[in-house]
C-alpha cells in the first residue's frame, strides 16, 4: 500500500482498518483506525493509543495527521475513520479530532466516517466543526 497506484477510497479503508487491528484500547475496548491522503497523494495511518494515566492516550486520528506532518505533508485530501467496540459502528471524530482536522484541511478535504456493512458517509470539515477558531 501507498506505492506503485494511484490511491482511491478503498485503500484508505483498508489501510485504516489494518491500524485499528493494532489500536492499543485495552481501557475503553474502542478501537479506532484512521487512515488519510495527502496534498502529495502520500498515505498515512494511526490508530488510537491508550494509557494507564486515561487523559494521555491519543486518537487514531491525531497519529495519523503527525505521521503526515513527520514526514513533511501539509495538508488532508481526504481522511476516513473506521471505529467501533467490536464490528465497526460509525466514529464519529472528537472535538479535539474535528480541530485537529481542521488545521490541515482545505475546502475541498473529505472526512469518510466507515459505516457498519461497508457503507461510508462523507463531510467536508465545515460541517463537523462549523464556524471554527482560526488565528
Ligand atoms: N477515539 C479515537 O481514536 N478517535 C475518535 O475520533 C473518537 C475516539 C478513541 C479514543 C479512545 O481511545 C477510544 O476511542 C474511546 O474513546
Amino acid at each position: 500500500l501507498g506505492q506503485g497506484h494511484d490511491m482511491d477510497e478503498q485503500d484508505l479503508i483498508d489501510a485504516a482498518l489494518a491500524a485499528r487491528q493494532n489500536a492499543y484500547a485495552k481501557y475503553s475496548n474502542y478501537r479506532v483506525g484512521s487512515a488519510l491522503l495527502d496534498d502529495r497523494g502520500k498515505l498515512f495511518a494511526g490508530c488510537n493509543v491508550e494509557n494507564a494515566a486515561y487523559p494521555e492516550g491519543t486518537c487514531a486520528e491525531a497519529n495519523a495527521i503527525a505521521a503526515m506532518i513527520a514526514d513533511g505533508g501539509s495538508s488532508i485530501q481526504t481522511i476516513v475513520i473506521a471505529g467501533g467496540h467490536d464490528d465497526i459502528e460509525e466514529c464519529t471524530p472528537c472535538g479535539g479530532c474535528r480541530q485537529k482536522i481542521n488545521e490541515f484541511a482545505t475546502p475541498e478535504t473529505r472526512v469518510v466516517l466507515l459505516r457498519p456493512g461497508g457503507h461510508t458517509h462523507s463531510f467536508p470539515i465545515d460541517e463537523l466543526l462549523p464556524r471554527s477558531f482560526h488565528l
